[in-house]
């Protein structure tokens, strides 16, 4: 496994759409191996593989916490075929976007297809923090950033606070 670089926003390459995999082959997999191991060494919950600068349909969660056992979810295309009417607001981050929140209203429960790990097709239903990291990452698929479901004038802010920060950073590296 290897860990792969994050792409920082905002940077166009965050602002794709990416495209199906037709299979979850070897290849698909590794992107989904380092994926988890990128993300964990990050201390994130979640990671789309535009972050990493890959264009595949692919995402990878695990909301397990500190104490907590691992639970790595891989998912390919991943398709919401159901969102529930209730809706939930959470404090938002990305590894994209470091240290940058923002409360997000999104449904509170829903349905996602999937192809798993062995290329298999397969559906959960869940909700709370689950809920809200899966669509979180999808909307990356999308080219969709969490400040983007907030106000111009927030999104405004903190994509102005990144920007400072990217030059600064590459000031100090020049
Ligand atoms: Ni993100």
């Amino acid at each position: 496994m290897a860990i792969l670089d994050i792409i920082i926003a905002p940077d166009p390459r965050l602002k794709i759409t990416a495209k199906p995999v037709k299979k979850v082959d070897a290849s698909v997999r590794r992107l989904m191996d380092d994926m988890l191991e990128t993300m964990h060494s990050a201390r994130g919950i979640g990671l789309a593989a535009p972050q990493v600068g890959d264009k595949r349909r692919v995402i990878v969660v695990d909301v397990a916490g500190e104490d907590e056992a691992p639970n790595p979810i891989r998912m390919a295309n991943p398709e919401l075929l159901w969102t529930s009417d209730e809706e939930r607001v959470h404090e938002e981050g990305c590894l994209s976007l470091p240290e940058q929140y923002a409360e997000v209203v999104r449904p509170d429960r829903i349905r996602v297809r999937y192809l798993d790990y062995r290329n298999e097709i397969r559906e959960l239903e869940t909700d709370g923090v689950l809920a809200t990291c899966i669509q979180h990452e999808m909307d990356h698929l999308d080219g969709v950033l969490f400040v983007d479901h907030v106000s111009a004038l927030k999104r405004r802010m903190i994509l102005r606070k990144l920007q400072k920060a990217k030059k600064l950073a590459a000031l100090e590296n020049a």
